[in-house]
């Protein structure tokens, strides 16, 4: 009568919003599953109201699952979605590990979501910076068309992870007592040095590549491109980011310079283009102070926007101010949004 759902990372900052985004879900849902690490296992959580025990990731978790939420690692993803997929569950995945393979769709519902319909068992859900640019991108791309973007994030640290969102908190009291800090996981776990956050923006989320890009960044351009014009590697947009990690434990913000093909547009157009679109909300009244603030992302599924105007000296060119919660439109609601989107189009069999 409804799916047999699995979460995989459920004790994680993403994965606790999965499970919230669940309980919001329209889908219909027979049972929940809780995966996480052995060092979870045995904690208890709530669904709905019910308490469900955290369980160790094994490949017979995913026994008698139709939908699998993957967010506890690229690793995780790599070792355990294969044995998903095998006994049958669709899955779809949060982490980077299968989002630039060519046979796999990466979805964002408001922007792609045709290509999901011959999936083979994986979709891929974007990186979080990517979703909420594309989300506002898109129907400025329909009614203009798009050549080319230039952003800047501004990323809250709850995207590294519940340890990094720790780590701000207890950077912050130390600093404000006037203790030393001892950074341990940003900007990157896996990298060699770490750096204080707390009241101090870092130009590096993720590691560095080559030219100097951080893989973030890499992320951003590339992602941008396959989801909006189904090829990682298309140059008809031309896309290029700066990724700063910022002191904000919740909800990205990204200045968006974007250029578009129709010479005649003016703000007011891609106002009301906007204020039309799904999943967009237009901040937007400098007269009263009025603009997306990431304190007043936190827990919606939107992506707020404003400070839309023109560029003063390049005709065609506009900027933005967009803003939205990390963990949910850039994470577990994108998620949760794709398995509503396979359900409509019967492409998640029960
Ligand atoms: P655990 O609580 O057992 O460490 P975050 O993104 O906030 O860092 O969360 C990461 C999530 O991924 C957590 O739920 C974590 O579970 C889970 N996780 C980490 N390593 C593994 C693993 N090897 N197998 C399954 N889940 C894992």
């Amino acid at each position: 009568s409804g799916y047999r759902v699995a979460v995989v990372g459920a004790t994680g900052a993403v994965g606790t919003r999965m499970i919230q985004m669940l309980e919001e879900t329209s889908l219909p849902i027979e049972s929940v599953r809780l995966l996480a690490s052995s060092r979870s296992a045995g904690k208890q959580l709530k669904f709905n109201g019910q308490t469900i025990t955290v369980e160790e990731t094994t490949p017979e978790s995913f026994e008698e699952v139709d939908l699998a939420l993957f967010s506890a690692g690229g690793g995780v993803s790599k070792q355990f979605v294969p044995e998903a997929v095998k006994r049958g569950a669709v899955v779809v995945d949060n982490t980077s590990a299968f989002r630039m393979d060519p046979k796999i769709p990466l979805v964002v519902p408001e922007v792609n979501p045709e290509a999901m319909e011959n999936h083979q068992g994986i979709i891929a859900n974007p990186n979080c910076s990517t979703i909420q640019m594309v989300v506002a991108l898109e129907p400025i791309k329909k009614a203009f068309g798009l050549k080319q973007v230039v952003v800047t994030t501004f990323q809250a640290v709850s995207g590294a992870g519940q340890r990094a969102l720790n780590e701000l908190e207890e950077e912050s009291q130390e600093v404000l007592n006037n203790e030393a800090v001892d950074p341990q996981i940003l900007p990157a776990a896996g990298d060699k040095k770490h750096y204080q956050i707390a009241f101090n923006p870092l130009p590096q989320i993720d590691v560095f590549e080559d030219e100097g890009y951080t893989h973030e960044e890499w992320k951003m351009i590339h992602e941008t491109k396959k989801i909006m014009l189904g090829e990682m590697n298309d140059s008809a947009i031309k896309v290029t980011a700066t990724c700063v990690r910022v002191p904000v434990p919740v909800a990205h913000s990204e200045e968006v310079y974007f250029e578009v093909e129709d010479q005649n547009a003016t703000a007011d157009d891609i106002r009301r283009v906007l204020s039309e679109a799904d999943g967009v909300v237009v901040q937007d009244d400098p007269e009263h102070q009025i603009y997306p603030q990431a304190v007043n992302a936190v827990g919606k599924k939107d992506v707020f926007v404003g400070r839309i105007r023109p560029d003063q000296e390049n005709e065609g060119s506009f900027h933005m101010w967009n803003v939205s919660d990390n963990l949910l439109k850039g994470a577990a609601w994108n998620s949760v949004e794709i398995a509503e989107k396979l359900h409509e189009q019967g492409l998640l069999h029960l």
